[in-house]
């Protein structure tokens, strides 16, 4: 059996931090070598360097995504530690719609909530049900449930929907799973109604946001423990810029804000905690007299599209595909397809002949390409950064296209021309 060296363990892991933020020290190797083992066999690589080096050269970013896949933890369940839910039922919610309802005339009212790190969607259905069973008429609201995470895998089931007995026995009432679930062979998958009101998208938290607009509520549970202390503040700085004024955060039950120096205060609510940018205080708000009741405009809406019911699209960002059966985490290589009408295209759910196709496509590599000469993993780790930090820069630049086919030079024109623009514009 192939033994991690400290070498791979440390190239590996900065590796791994550097595209997903999820810190593995030395300390950590036995989880390296034990979860990315499977890869080796899956992709013809001898030893975890040979992984190193063919995830470096494999353009099609198939693999980078599976180690992040392999590595993360994607432990959830329903209604998981329930104090989040009783905080948004109780305190949360009732408070925000009354002073909405104060502020905005529009009907329907628009609420959205963000489940970010979501795994394969639980958390984002928890919050559905719960409104579900709290706004009797969801019609007078406008709910926009966005689930997002780093993984492909989870965001492909957690868009279907579906479950196994094992799933909907963790948190899930029996009241709920007959009233909000439909029975599908030995599984179960969520109601239309429910599934309606969520949205999914592929975000990994540690870089940029694309353009979500602004949420009301925010849940980010159990995810920010495995980055680092700085990347953990800068994503909390980060969600500040996209949570409304009066906003509410949710952390996991062993997380916390305190010690960073960020601009949240946390409100304590019977058992629960949330926390709500400083200086918001619903006591001393001044909510405007229903004389000076107007429309105020809402932020922009995010790109991402709705999951209509009745048809089964998932759109990841610039990336629609059409999901047709869910995805088991534990058998994500072959996934027979049960619906005769359209075949999953998800990039990351491979079929049998996908993971073929790509060792096939490693074997067409040479020897040379696939294992540059053997200067040191940790300089080719360097190269790995810097590469990564161009191919960044060049997305951003082409908003999206593809990489290389400009040249560098003139996308940076670009962008300098476009900043040139904006400030000119402004
Ligand atoms: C333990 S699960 C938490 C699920 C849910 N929030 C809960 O509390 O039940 C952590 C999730 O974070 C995701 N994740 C890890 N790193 C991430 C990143 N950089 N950006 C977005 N999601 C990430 C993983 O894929 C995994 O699904």
């Amino acid at each position: 059996m192939q033994k991690i060296t400290v070498e791979e363990i440390k190239v590996l892991g900065e590796y791994i931090h550097g595209i997903s933020g999820i810190v593995l020290d030395h300390s950590k190797g036995y989880l390296i070598e034990s979860r990315l083992r499977p890869l080796l066999s899956e992709t013809g690589c001898k030893t975890f360097s040979d992984l190193f080096y063919k995830t470096r050269s494999d353009s099609s970013g198939r693999l980078k995504y599976k180690i992040i896949d392999a590595i993360s933890t994607n432990e959830t369940f329903f209604f998981r530690d329930s104090t989040p839910f009783e905080l948004l039922r109780n305190k949360i919610l009732p408070e925000l719609i009354d002073r909405r309802r104060q502020q905005y005339k529009p009907s329907p009212l628009p609420l959205r909530i963000w489940s970010a790190a979501c795994s394969s969607g639980q958390e984002v259905y928890s919050i559905a049900m719960t409104l579900k069973e709290m706004l009797p008429d969801l019609r007078s609201y406008n709910i926009t449930i966005l689930g997002s995470d780093i993984s492909d895998t989870v965001i492909a089931q957690a868009s279907y929907g579906k479950y196994s007995k094992f799933e909907v026995n963790r948190g899930l009432s029996k009241h709920y799973l007959h009233k909000y679930f439909n029975q599908v062979g030995s599984e179960w998958r969520i109601k239309d109604e429910i599934r309606a009101m969520t949205q999914f998208d592929k975000i990994n938290l540690l870089k940029p946001f694309p353009e979500v607009g602004k949420f009301d509520i925010i849940f980010c549970r159990n995810v920010a423990i495995y980055f680092s202390p700085s990347d953990r503040s800068k994503l909390f700085q980060k969600f500040a810029h996209v949570l409304e004024d009066d906003g509410a955060l949710l952390l996991g039950g062993s997380e916390s804000l305190s010690g960073m120096n960020l601009p949240f205060e946390s409100n304590n609510y019977l058992r629960g905690i949330y926390y709500q940018k400083k200086g918001w205080n619903a006591d001393t708000h001044n909510t405007p007299s229903s004389a000076e009741q107007k429309t105020l405009p809402r932020p922009a809406s995010p790109i991402v599209h709705k999951v209509t019911p009745g048809t089964k699209p998932v759109i990841v960002r610039n990336q629609p595909v059409q999901i047709k059966e869910a995805i088991p985490k534990s058998k994500p290589a072959s996934t027979p397809s049960q619906s005769s009408s359209k075949a999953s295209t998800f990039p990351s759910a491979p079929t049998t002949p996908q993971v073929e196709r790509e060792t096939q496509a490693g074997k067409t590599l040479t020897a040379k390409q696939e294992k540059p000469p053997k200067k040191s993993l940790l300089s080719a780790l360097q190269e790995t950064k810097r590469t990564e930090k161009n191919r960044l820069i060049d997305k951003q630049t082409t908003d999206g296209t593809s990489t290389g086919k400009k040249s560098r030079g003139s996308l940076l024109a670009t962008l300098a021309a476009r900043k040139k623009k904006k400030e000119k514009d402004t």
